[in-house]
């Protein structure tokens, strides 16, 4: 635009609608609802100021370019409609499922995109399977990192420069977050120790990324919520949730272009629950995918499953000999049965899988040296093929701080949650990108 005008309203319209992709006169003109030579006016100088009813109007219809693009900036805390990212929509997944139902591998992704996946899942937190004992050792450990700003100590809220005194916005990003139970209290854990008296945080915009939507809504809700129930009205435009329903293992992370570029704006990603050790790589994971959406200075929250010293003593052990025979086996049988048995529903073949889980030391499916991976594999045809459905890996954590710097991250923050017997069962790791 000609700076003639030197009118910084002027110039503040224009710079608005030039970001929102309204380069041209006729551009600008026709969405403000003014004449193509009214905008000439307006930056030739002409014209020097609007009257109220025309400032008024403009105001409106800018905010109205936000509106539009699906954004509720007013009201309760703002829940942004699911953006459904190419290829990780329901139906992509399902002709995925269909394409590799007979293949060697399958994934962990399959498991919950459909409803009942996604309501057996919830069903597996209720039978006893540790959530609340993971849940309350997840905020133990959010807490402690964010408790110290002791300069010069590397935790959470030096990172996110609080022992300097300084405020930043915060991109929160949530992958596969289930149903949102520890995200809930990350962001509340946050709001607590930054919140808007102490005004550390500028903005946070929370980012949970499946490619289950009913989860997705579930974890998005929950997440506003708290937002609304938790602080006052003039808090809640501050705070943002975004759900993206994208692939984080074979999608194109498109998600990352809505993070802040800004240097002092910080990124922390939380990848809770063990999902990592259900990848089908870790290190194409990490260099791909936490590539695309985390930069130097930036950090991720990983909650990894233990190796035990003696492996029997792993819960899944029992399961892989067929000891336990119990409803937690019922609804996991449920779970990682589910996709093949909804796929075979639906050519009309016989129903009947079954699922094993067996065990491996090392091997192509352990690339972190030390792991250990349970696979769950199921029959897929009556002459016996197979195919396996998910891995869970438990990781020996000094080796796994180990492979992680070489590949750029280093441990800024460790912390252990026990199991019932007091045995290590979960293993939390703030991880901070130092280089590309
Ligand atoms: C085990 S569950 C939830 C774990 C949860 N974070 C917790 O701590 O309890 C894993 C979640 O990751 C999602 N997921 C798995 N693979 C995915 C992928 N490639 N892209 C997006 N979401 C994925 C699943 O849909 C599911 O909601």
């Amino acid at each position: 635009m000609s700076r003639a005008a030197n009118n910084q309203v002027f110039e503040l319209i224009f710079g608005l609608l030039e970001l929102h992709g309204f380069h041209t006169h006729e551009a600008q003109a026709s969405i403000i609802g003014v004449t193509p030579t009214t905008i000439t006016n307006w930056k030739t100088g002409k014209v020097r100021a609007l009257n109220r009813g025309k400032l008024d109007e403009v105001i409106r219809r800018v905010h109205f370019l936000s509106k539009r693009r699906g954004v509720d900036l007013v009201g309760e805390p703002s829940l942004c409609p699911i953006v459904i990212e190419e290829g990780a929509g329901p139906a992509d997944i399902e002709r995925q499922l269909r394409d590799k139902w007979d293949s060697v591998y399958l994934g962990h992704k399959f498991l919950y995109y459909h409803p009942a996946g996604a309501m057996a899942w919830k069903k597996l937190l209720d039978t006893g399977y540790g959530s609340a004992q993971l849940a309350k050792g997840f905020a133990n450990a959010f807490g402690l990192a964010l408790r110290d700003s002791t300069p010069g100590k590397s935790n959470l809220a030096s990172m996110l420069r609080w022992s300097e005194g300084k405020s930043c916005g915060v991109d929160l990003i949530s992958l596969g977050p289930g149903d949102g139970a520890k995200e809930a209290i990350a962001i509340e854990s946050l709001i607590d120790r930054a919140g808007p008296k102490h005004r550390l945080i500028d903005w946070l915009t929370f980012t949970p990324v499946d490619v289950s939507i009913p989860l997705l809504r579930m974890a998005s809700e929950r997440a506003r919520n708290l937002i609304r129930d938790r602080l006052n009205k003039e808090s809640w435009p501050h705070f943002l949730v975004r759900p993206s329903c994208s692939d984080f293992e074979d999608g194109g992370i498109g998600f990352a272009g809505h993070l802040s570029d800004n240097p002092s704006d910080r990124r922390l990603a939380l990848f809770l629950g063990g999902t990592f050790g259900n990848l089908k790589s870790e290190t194409r994971f990490v260099e791909y995918s936490l590539g695309r959406m985390l930069r130097p200075g930036d950090l991720v929250w990983l909650e990894v499953g233990v190796r035990q010293d003696r492996i029997e003593d792993d819960g899944l052990y029992a399961l892989s000999k067929g000891q336990l025979g119990d409803t937690q086996e019922t609804v996991r049988r449920s779970l990682v049965e589910g996709p093949h048995r909804r796929f075979r529903a639906s050519v009309g073949s016989p129903l009947d899988t079954r699922m094993r889980i067996i065990p491996r030391e090392g091997g192509a499916t352990c690339e972190v040296p030390g792991s250990y991976n349970f696979v769950h594999d199921v029959d897929i045809n009556p002459s016996g093929q197979r195919c396996s459905v998910l891995y869970s890996r438990r990781y020996d954590i000094d080796a796994l701080r180990r492979w992680f710097l070489e590949l750029g991250y280093e441990t800024r923050f460790e912390h252990r949650v026990k199991d019932s017997r007091g045995r290590d069962r979960t293993a939390h790791l703030l991880l901070f990108r130092a280089r590309v």
